[in-house]
C-alpha cells in the first residue's frame, strides 16, 4: 500500500489517505521541470536574503541555507541529484533535500510568506528570459551566415518568382536578404518578449501577496529582472509570456518552413540551382541516385509541431479562473520542446545556408527575355508613353515573337519592334534585352541593384 501523504509529501499535513500512484505520476512535473534547478535555487537564494533583511532569518541561518543551495546545486549538475518519491516537482525536490543537508529546522523557515504559486512563476521567467538570451545569440549567427553569403555572392542573378512563375530577374543575394529580414524581425520581436518576460513575480505569495512585507523591488533586482509585476493576483496565474514566446517559435518556424520550401524548390533537378552539403543531406534506402533535402524538409515540417504547442497551450489556458491553477502546469512541456525545436531549427538552417553550394550558370540560365517585358514598355514610359498604353504595345511584341515561334521577344528584328509602334528608337535592343541592366535599374531603397542590396545588408548587420 502506497504511504499517506503525511508521511511523504510537503504538503501532506491535512490529507490522510493515499494518493493513486498513477495521481502521483499523473501530477509530477519534476521530470520536465527539473531543467529549472539553477533558476529555482537563484530564487530561493533571493527569497532567503529577502526574508533575512525583514528578520525572518538569521545571517548564520541563511549562511547554512546558501551553503545547501550551493550543494544541492552541484549535485543536479553532476547528475548526483537523488529523486525521492514525494518529489513532485523542481520546488519541492529542491527544498526537501535542503531539508536533508542543513536541518529541517532552518530550511522549514524558507518557503515562509512564499508559495509554489509565485515561486514557479518566477522560475519560468528566469529559465525562459536566460534561454532567449541564448536564442537571441543563435539567431544572430543565422543572420550573418545568410548576410556574408549574399555579400560574396552578390553579383549571381538568378529569377524572381510570383505564383512560382517565372517573374523577373533578382540577384540570389536580394533573395537571402529578404530572408534576412524577416529573420531580422524576429530578432528584435524577441528581444521585445524578452523584456515582457523579464518581470517579478516573486513576493505574491500563493496570491493576495506578502504577509511580512517583502522588498520586492529587492529581490526582482537580485534576480535581474528589470521589474516588478504590479498586481499578486496577476503575478501568480500570467502566463502570457509563455504564450507570447509560443508565438514567437511559430512565427519564426513559419519564416523558417517558408526558406525551406523555396530552397527544396531550388535544389530539385528541374531547377538544379543549388546543392546541399552532404552533411544536410541523406540518401534514399532503395534509390542509389538519390539524394533527398531532409534538413531542410525537417525545417519545414518541425513548423507545424511548433504551431501545435501554441495552439495547445492557448487551449489550456482559456477560460481558467484567476488565479494559479494546476491547469498552468501545462505550460512546460510545449514551451520546453518549442524552444529546443527551435534552437535547434536555427543551427540545422545556420549550416545549411553556410554550407550549400549554387549553381550560377542554372540560376542565369533560367533567367528568359519574356522576364523584361515590362522593362521594354518601362523603355516607353522613359520616352514619355503612358505605362497602361506601354503594357499593352509590349504585351504585342510578347505576341508577336510567340505568333512567329522566335525563341524570345529579343529576337524581333528592329523593324518590326518599329512596326508595333514608332516611338522604338535604335537602343531598344542593348536598353531593354539585357538582365544585369534591367536588375541595376532597381535601384530604389529595397530594390535587387547592387547598391540597393549592399545597402540592405548593412542595415541588417547594424541592426544584430
Ligand atoms: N509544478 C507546479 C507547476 O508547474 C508548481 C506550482 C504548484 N502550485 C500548486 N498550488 N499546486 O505549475
Amino acid at each position: 500500500m502506497a504511504a499517506a501523504p503525511s508521511e511523504t509529501k510537503l504538503w501532506g499535513g491535512r490529507f490522510t489517505g493515499a494518493t493513486d500512484p498513477l495521481m502521483d505520476l499523473y501530477n509530477a512535473s519534476l521530470p520536465y521541470d527539473k531543467i529549472m534547478y539553477s533558476a529555482d535555487i537563484q530564487g530561493t537564494k533571493v527569497y532567503t536574503e529577502g526574508l533575512t533583511k525583514l528578520g525572518l532569518l538569521t545571517p548564520s541561518e541563511l549562511e547554512k541555507i546558501h551553503t545547501g543551495l550551493d550543494q544541492i546545486h552541484t549535485e543536479w549538475a553532476s547528475g548526483t541529484f537523488v529523486e525521492k518519491p514525494g518529489d513532485e516537482d523542481i520546488h519541492t525536490a529542491n527544498e526537501r533535500r535542503l531539508g536533508e543537508i542543513i536541518g529541517r529546522e532552518i530550511a522549514g523557515k524558507v518557503h515562509t510568506g512564499r508559495s509554489r504559486n509565485d515561486q514557479v512563476a518566477t522560475d519560468m521567467r528566469i529559465y525562459v528570459r536566460d534561454r532567449l538570451t541564448d536564442l537571441i545569440s543563435k539567431l544572430g549567427n543565422f543572420i550573418q551566415a545568410i548576410v556574408a553569403r549574399a555579400e560574396s555572392e552578390i553579383d549571381v542573378l538568378m529569377p524572381g518568382y510570383t505564383h512560382l512563375q517565372r517573374a523577373q530577374p533578382i540577384r540570389w543575394a536580394h533573395w537571402l536578404s529578404s530572408y534576412a529580414t524577416y529573420f531580422t524581425e524576429d530578432y528584435k520581436r524577441l528581444q521585445q518578449i524578452q523584456e515582457r518576460v523579464n518581470q517579478c513575480p516573486l513576493g505574491s505569495g500563493a496570491l493576495a501577496g506578502h504577509p511580512y512585507g517583502i522588498d520586492r523591488e529587492f529581490l526582482a533586482k537580485g534576480l535581474g529582472f528589470s521589474s516588478v509585476i504590479g498586481n499578486s493576483l496577476t503575478a501568480v496565474s500570467d502566463r502570457d509570456f509563455v504564450v507570447e514566446t509560443l508565438f514567437w517559435c511559430t512565427l519564426f518556424m513559419n519564416h523558417i518552413s517558408r526558406f525551406s520550401e523555396d530552397l527544396i524548390i531550388y535544389s530539385s533537378g528541374e531547377f538544379d540551382f543549388i546543392k546541399l552539403a552532404d552533411a544536410y543531406s541523406t540518401g534514399s534506402s532503395l534509390m542509389p541516385q538519390k539524394k533527398n533535402p531532409d534538413s531542410l524538409e525537417l525545417l519545414r515540417g518541425k513548423s507545424g509541431r511548433v504551431f501545435g504547442s501554441l495552439s495547445g497551450f492557448l487551449m489550456s489556458l482559456k477560460s481558467i479562473p484567476s488565479t494559479y491553477n494546476k491547469d498552468m502546469q501545462e505550460d512546460k512541456e510545449p514551451l520546453f520542446d518549442a524552444l529546443t525545436t527551435v534552437e535547434h531549427s536555427v543551427l540545422i538552417a545556420t549550416g545549411v545556408i553556410s554550407t550549400l553550394r549554387i549553381n550560377k550558370e542554372k540560376m542565369e540560365n533560367a533567367l528568359t527575355m519574356d522576364m523584361l517585358a515590362t522593362d521594354l514598355a518601362d523603355y516607353l514610359v522613359r520616352r514619355g508613353v503612358p505605362f497602361r498604353e506601354t503594357h499593352h504595345i509590349s504585351g504585342e511584341c510578347v505576341r508577336m515573337a510567340e505568333e512567329l515561334n522566335l525563341s524570345g521577344i529579343d529576337q524581333l528584328s528592329l523593324e518590326q519592334f518599329k512596326n508595333i509602334d514608332s516611338r522604338f528608337g535604335d537602343d531598344v535592343k542593348e536598353e531593354v534585352f539585357n538582365f544585369e541592366l534591367c536588375v541595376e535599374r532597381r535601384n530604389a531603397i529595397g530594390g535587387t541593384a547592387k547598391v540597393a542590396v549592399l545597402n540592405q545588408l548593412k542595415n541588417l548587420k547594424s541592426s544584430l
